[in-house]
């Protein structure tokens, strides 16, 4: 029976385990026996350096040909070149075998492949080419992609670089994986085991630079230590091409320097930071450069001194100048106290209003990068209008993998498509072809520099990024630096073959599911653009749009009883819509020619207001939030549909996700259409919003050591009450009849996991219990916890297909545990096929 079993998991291509850890770079055995005859019989380096990326590739090409075919590459010798795979560079090559066609064709990075009968030839532009071409190799290997191919690859723009939010301590700012993989207890980690294993993923999917602490940056990063443990972590990068670069604090000269001021034309400012930065580059002496986050969220910058944004750039760029570092400095720069009362006030005109006198006035090294969006990586944001603005600068586009606002890795939110929506948007410049991509490669306005960086944020947990799923993300960022115009399905599915394998249900399930997920968490969560509709002032993950209005933040959404919306026109509004080239403009300053899902970014409107649909604005909330639910119960059927077609490791830890994300799905949908139910009045056509007759409410059982709460905000519970224990040592109990038809139920108990306690719950009918379970989510699941009844920390179990008879008794027990009291919010009691 163990051998059989073991037999079909060899079969299905299954490994025992998998705890994520290899991400992409499997090597599983193809499913089939292929025949190795036409694979190359040995491996000729032109490089012997350990430590250089092309001997990086050699052992690379080793391990991954012995994953998948079982196979051992012999060392070749360069003059018998016959069956054998040859990795270099062109420079190397050209000395070894003499003058080669497509070297002309190479820009930096870039490599050329061909691979015809048993010969292969992996060359690249440089070392970090060579590395490149040979993960294309294997990954084309690896998806049984076997035929002969004959081409050069280059990227689309030279920077194409993450940004790791780490903070010296070890934490993560929006990090949901667990700690740093390069810092503890405020310095640089000694262990870096981990760094070189992130590096080679990343090389795999030709990056090549990592911004490796948060862009809050804490001075004491630059501590003799830690700058030799910098040159630690650049040493685990090197042989995989990913150079290293760290964010600054801009206060530095004198929080940590003891300078009496952080004047950026102050000369014993530049003189300390010039220091500062060779003794960074004497250890690293191939450092990227530096990424700076000034004057925004409270951080120092050079406006303190009346100095310009560029004046504070310029410092960091002599800086860095002879050592052929880059500056990348943020345009995430806005007043975080503006007024809501002032109509006319608007967050999202603040990047171009700071830098648009600047646009020529940065050093050459600089690059401002800027987020994809005006607001701060929303479900749905319009292209930000800077892309346009800046035309002798150069520029490069935030992206963020890790998902802030996005369900952060607890719902499947596959971004490629969002990403690709922004990357071919046209802004029109001068009415002429400016698609973003061309913008920020620098094509377009002819810039020396530009590119992407990724906010990735990966932590300690072996999945990388806390769930499996979400690593299609990663992925397609990769490679979508190197080629925009590559398609996100394409994408995913070769990283579908590289992560679960070539089983065609599993390709077209998971492709299913990634594709209609963005859509599905934009319609439950904020749609029409206006926004994620999250809790803005503590985390980002729940439901809380009352938190994005009547503070100075900017997020604003203007809603009313009668009207929502900003008003960003130039007729009457913000004037944003007029940042944009004349022909966008144009779009986005008439309701009749703006989209309808950007709608509320661009105007106010009454909630009867017609879309192009036909629904009224109110009416499009209920349904988008009735849907996008409904989708996301269908994801878990759909990946139940998988068991025993993915192994079990990685099949119960998304399934386990999945059914959060189903759980907190319901939660959005009844948060956000009893909000707007409730501002506005207005009926739900469908008559289900507010309307719940499956349901039990805690508040309305017989309690027993459980107390009726308030919950804040209101509609963060069903019917606005949830209980919780009436102390915090002794268990209570809630008791009702059930009144429901005799027959067999799902049930679906609703209650809120708090970090701070573990409380347990027993739930019975009649004596019998039915289930148990623990208020355990702190330690499952990676999301930013919550302290309160909330949004955030509300949820959702369901046993299923339970007999229950009409007055039969249902007893829930609850014993709290340190603060979280045990709370429970209702019970439904769902016939087959009804969600609620
Ligand atoms: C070999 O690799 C080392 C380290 O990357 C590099 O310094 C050297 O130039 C390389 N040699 C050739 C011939 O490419
Ligand atoms: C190939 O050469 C490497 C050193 O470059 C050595 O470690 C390895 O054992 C050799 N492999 C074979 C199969 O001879
Ligand atoms: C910076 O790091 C030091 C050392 O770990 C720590 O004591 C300090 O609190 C940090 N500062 C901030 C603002 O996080
Ligand atoms: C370093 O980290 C790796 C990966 O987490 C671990 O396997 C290894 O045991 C660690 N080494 C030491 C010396 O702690
Ligand atoms: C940097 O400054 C320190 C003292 O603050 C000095 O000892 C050192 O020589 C300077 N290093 C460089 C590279 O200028
Ligand atoms: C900056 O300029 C403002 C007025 O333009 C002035 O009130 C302020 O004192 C100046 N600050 C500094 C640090 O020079
Ligand atoms: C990774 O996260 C999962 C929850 O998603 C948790 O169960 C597991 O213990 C974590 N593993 C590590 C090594 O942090
Ligand atoms: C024009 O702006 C005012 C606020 O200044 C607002 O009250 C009004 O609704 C707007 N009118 C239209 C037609 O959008
Ligand atoms: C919007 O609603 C208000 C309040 O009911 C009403 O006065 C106004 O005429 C409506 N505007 C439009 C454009 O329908
Ligand atoms: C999202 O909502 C729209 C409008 O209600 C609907 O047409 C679409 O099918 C929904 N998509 C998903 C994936 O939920
Ligand atoms: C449950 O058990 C208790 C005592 O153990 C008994 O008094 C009670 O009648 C039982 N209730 C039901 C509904 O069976
Ligand atoms: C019990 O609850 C009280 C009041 O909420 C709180 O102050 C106390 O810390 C809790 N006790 C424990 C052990 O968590």
């Amino acid at each position: 029976m163990l051998l059989s079993g073991v037999l079909f998991g060899l079969f299905l291509g299954l490994a025992s385990g998998e705890d994520g850890s290899a991400a992409w770079l499997r090597y599983a055995p193809l499913p089939h026996d292929s025949s190795h005859s036409s694979l190359p019989s040995s491996i000729i380096t032109l490089n012997s350096t350990r430590g250089s990326p092309v001997y990086t590739a050699q052992q690379e090409l080793r391990r991954g040909i012995q994953g998948i075919f079982g196979k051992t590459l012999n060392n070749g010798t360069s003059s018998n070149q016959h069956g054998a795979i040859i990795v270099g560079t062109a420079q190397a090559y050209q000395k070894s075998y003499g003058e080669f066609d497509d070297a002309k064709e190479l820009e930096e990075d870039g490599y050329f492949l061909s691979s015809e009968s048993n010969q292969v030839l992996i060359i690249g532009q440089n070392e970090r080419g060579a590395l490149y071409g040979s993960f294309d190799y294997l990954s084309r290997l690896a998806q049984g992609k076997l035929g002969a191919v004959s081409y050069v690859s280059n990227p689309h723009a030279s920077i194409r670089w993450t940004n790791e939010w780490d903070n010296m301590d070890g934490s993560i700012e929006r990090g949901y994986a667990g700690p740093s993989i390069f810092f503890e207890n405020g310095f640089v980690t000694d262990n870096v085991t981990r760094v070189a294993e992130y590096a080679r993923l990343l090389a795999s999917i030709r990056i090549n630079g990592m911004i490796v602490n948060n862009v809050n940056a804490n001075a004491t990063l630059l501590s003799p230590r830690n700058i030799n443990g910098l040159g630690r972590l650049a040493d685990a990068m090197r042989p995989y091409g990913v150079q290293l670069g760290i964010s600054l604090n801009f206060a530095s000269p004198q929080t940590f320097g003891g300078l009496s001021t952080f004047d950026p034309l102050d000369p014993a400012v530049d003189a300390w930071w010039a220091n500062i930065t060779n003794q960074i580059y004497a250890r690293v002496p191939d450092m990227a450069g530096y990424l700076v986050k000034a004057n925004s969220e409270g951080q120092p910058g050079p406006l303190t001194y009346n100095r310009t944004l560029a004046e504070g750039a310029n410092m960091f760029a002599r800086a860095a100048k002879p050592h052929g570092g880059i500056v990348m400095f943020r345009a995430f720069v806005y007043d975080n106290h503006i007024n809501e009362s002032n109509w006319k006030a608007d967050r999202a005109n603040a990047a171009v209003e700071f830098f648009q006198d600047l646009d020529g006035k940065f050093d050459d090294n600089v690059v401002v990068q800027i987020k994809y969006g005006p607001i701060d990586f929303q479900v749905r944001e319009p292209v930000s209008p800077l892309f346009s603005t800046l035309r002798n600068t150069s520029t490069a586009i935030e992206l963020q993998v890790t998902q802030e606002y996005l369900g952060q890795q607890t719902h499947l939110v596959y971004l490629a498509p969002l990403w690709k929506e922004i990357l071919e948007f046209d802004m029109k410049a001068d009415n002429r072809s400016s698609k973003v991509k061309d913008i920020i490669s620098g094509e377009r306005f002819r810039r020396p520099l530009g590119g992407s960086a990724g906010v990735v944020n990966v932590g300690t947990n072996t999945t990388w990024l806390g769930s499996h799923l979400s690593m299609s993300n990663l992925y397609a960022y990769g490679l979508l630096a190197w080629d925009p115009a590559l398609g996100a399905e394409e994408l995913l599915q070769d990283w579908i073959r590289l992560t679960f394998g070539h089983d065609k249900k599993v390709i077209e399930t998971v492709t299913e599911m990634s594709m209609k997920s963005w859509p599905a968490y934009e319609n439950y969560t904020g749609n029409l653009g206006i926004q994620t509709l999250t809790d803005i002032l503590y985390t980002h993950f729940g439901p809380n749009p009352a938190t994005m209005d009547n503070n100075g933040w900017g997020q604003w959404t203007r809603a009313d009883k009668f009207s929502i919306g900003m008003d960003r026109t130039v007729k009457n509004g913000t004037g944003n819509a007029g940042q944009y080239p004349s022909e966008v403009a144009k779009v986005y300053e008439s309701i009749e020619t703006t989209p309808d899902n950007l709608l509320l970014w661009f105007h106010h409107v009454n909630y009867t207001h017609r879309l192009k649909s036909g629904k009224t604005v109110i009416q499009h909330f209920y349904d988008s939030h009735y849907e996008g639910a409904a989708t996301a119960q269908d994801l878990v059927e759909q990946w139940n549909s998988l068991e025993g077609r993915i192994d079990v490791e990685r099949f119960e830890h998304v399934l386990f996700r999945q059914k959060y994300q189903a759980g907190h799905a319901l939660v959005w949908r009844d948060s956000i259409n009893q909000f707007y139910y409730n501002l506005s009045e207005i009926k739900d056509e469908a008559g289900r919003v507010g309307n719940h007759p499956y349901r039990i409410e805690a508040e309305k059982m017989t309690l027993d050591g459980y107390r009726s709460y308030s919950v804040n905000p209101f509609h963060t519970a069903s019917g606005a009450k949830a209980i919780v224990t009436t102390s915090n040592t002794t268990e209570g109990t809630a008791t009702t009849k059930v009144t429901f038809e005799s027959g067999r139920y799902d049930i679906a108990v609703n209650y809120y996991d708090l970090i701070g306690g573990k409380a347990q719950y027993e739930l019975h009918i009649n004596n019998k219990t039915i289930g148990s379970w623990k208020g355990d989510l702190e330690d499952k699941l990676g999301h930013a916890p919550s302290v309160y009844l909330d949004g955030h920390s509300a949820t959702r179990i369901t046993f299923r297909n339970i007999t229950v008879g009409k007055g039969d008794v249902l007893k829930i027990s609850g014993r709290p545990d340190g603060v979280e009291p045990a709370p429970i919010d209702y019970v439904s009691f769902l016939p087959p096929g009804v969600v609620d």
